[in-house]
């Protein structure tokens, strides 16, 4: 089999296994499903490590603690993933790249410190390549050839891009509407495509059938918790390199902003925070600001409903208190009607003193021209949502004159021309004579 080919990939042994979100019951490494068996599809799962050990590591304090020993791309934060390859690979080997200063957006906001995490970069072109390369690590380890994936389109091409480069199989189920961009990059990489004429919530239900019929490993962020690891390391490398020398204790932004689809990109983000803090590489929590577009927005609109201390509320309280939306967005990405990551999401948000909150799609496209033209970046719609959201909350009060804020920029705009041709005005030819 192909994936017997690539390095040996081993458990973290400071991995400790995953916890529900909604009951608290634990499951030990070994666990083959992805879900709590209590709770059902609600019962995400959430990865523990031993951090007291791994505080007590040399590797682990202030200078050290982002260089995992031999180790490159975000398997410099291996020590914080659950599987480590014994090897550098082509499949896995992706990140890294440093963050951009964005002074000319600041002054926009009227802040002092705007700073771009941008990962358009990445092979694929989406922050989901960091989900992939974790995917792949595991299928690997678990000896599978074949991985598949429900997706509005980034991390199909993720795993297409990756699968390819470590020659395995990738089955991948998207809406029909999925931009054809998107479609393009599954095609030209060799995935099996299979097309759902419908929501995405529904493309996501018939590829779970079709995972567990056909013995596949499941790259559905939305249920399976390891990928929310690996997209941890975006957080991870910010953290590396905010200002100062990399690994300086107490370095990091006071606020970051994150595009909010099922997610799985906010959780990670403030579980990478919190888990940072608790190892004393920073001395405080920056609050993490989840945005969704105003036509998709169930979390963003419980949480401004909500009457309790969004902290203190329990799994089936959030559970409760989120009611799922006919989505309509032009941002594709984060078209979720129903966020399957919501109960994870809200408690580590909550956790951060952070909030959710929504933009219009008007705002949105505003973002895209604001990055491309202040900034140099590209993005797609839901890529540019963490920008549209910092306006608004700097607008809100949400973000104060002194706050240093990070906005994670995740997916290309060469994904989705149409929207960004939107906001342009192509100018008519003139006549070819001097
Ligand atoms: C470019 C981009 N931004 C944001 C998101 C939202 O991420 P999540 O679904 O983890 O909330 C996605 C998910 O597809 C995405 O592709
Ligand atoms: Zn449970």
């Amino acid at each position: 089999m192909t994936a017997a080919r690539l390095p040996a990939v081993h458990t973290n042994p400071h991995w400790r296994g995953c916890r529900c979100v909604v009951c608290g019951r634990m499951y030990g490494t070994d666990y083959e499903g992805f879900v709590c068996e209590d709770c059902g599809i609600d019962g995400i799962l959430d990865a523990e490590y031993d951090l007291q050990a791994l505080a007590a590591l040399t590797r682990t304090e202030a200078a050290a603690w982002s260089a995992h020993p031999g180790a490159s791309g975000l398997w410099r934060f291996a020590d914080l993933l659950p599987v480590q390859p014994e090897a550098d690979h082509h499949g896995w080997n992706v990140a890294g790249l440093p963050p951009v200063a964005a002074p000319r957006l600041a002054d926009h906001l009227g802040l002092r410190t705007l700073v771009l995490k941008d990962d358009t970069r990445l092979p694929s072109g989406s922050l989901k390549d960091r989900a992939a390369a974790v995917a792949v690590a595991r299928a690997v380890q678990l000896g599978l050839d074949h991985i598949a994936c429900a997706s509005t389109g980034n991390a199909a091409a993720s795993l297409a891009v990756l699968a390819a480069r470590a020659g395995l199989r990738s089955s991948i189920f998207v809406p029909a509407a999925a931009p054809r961009a998107k479609l393009a990059q599954l095609l030209i990489h060799g995935a099996n495509l299979v097309r759902v004429d419908g929501t995405y919530d529904q493309t996501f239900e018939i590829s779970l059938g079709q995972i567990t019929a056909n013995r596949w490993y499941s790259r559905n962020c939305a249920h399976n918790p390891l990928l929310v690891e690996g997209k941890k390391t975006a957080i991870l490398e910010l953290v590396r390199d905010w200002g100062g020398a990399p690994g300086t204790a107490g370095a990091a932004p006071d606020v970051v902003m994150v595009p909010v689809g099922d997610g799985c990109i906010i959780s990670s983000v403030a579980k990478g925070l919190q888990e940072l803090h608790t190892l004393g590489v920073i001395d405080r929590l920056p609050r993490v600001i989840g945005v969704q577009a105003a036509g998709a927005a169930p979390l963003a609109t419980a949480w401004g409903a909500c009457t309790a201390e969004p902290a203190a509320m329990s799994g089936r309280e959030i559970l409760a208190a989120i009611e799922p939306v006919q989505p309509n967005t032009l941002a594709d990405s984060i078209s979720v009607g129903i966020p399957r990551n919501r109960v994870k999401a809200w408690k580590y948000v909550a956790r951060t003193g952070g909030a959710f909150l929504s933009v219009p799609d008007e705002a949105i496209l505003e973002a895209i021209g604001l990055l491309a033209r202040l900034a140099g970046v590209f993005a797609e719609p839901s890529g540019a949502a963490g920008l549209a959201g910092a306006l608004s909350a700097r607008a809100q009060g949400l973000i104060g004159d002194h706050d240093q804020v990070a906005v994670m920029v995740t997916g290309n705009g060469l994904k989705d021309i149409d929207a960004a041709l939107k906001t342009v005005t192509v100018p008519e030819p003139i006549p070819p004579t001097a």
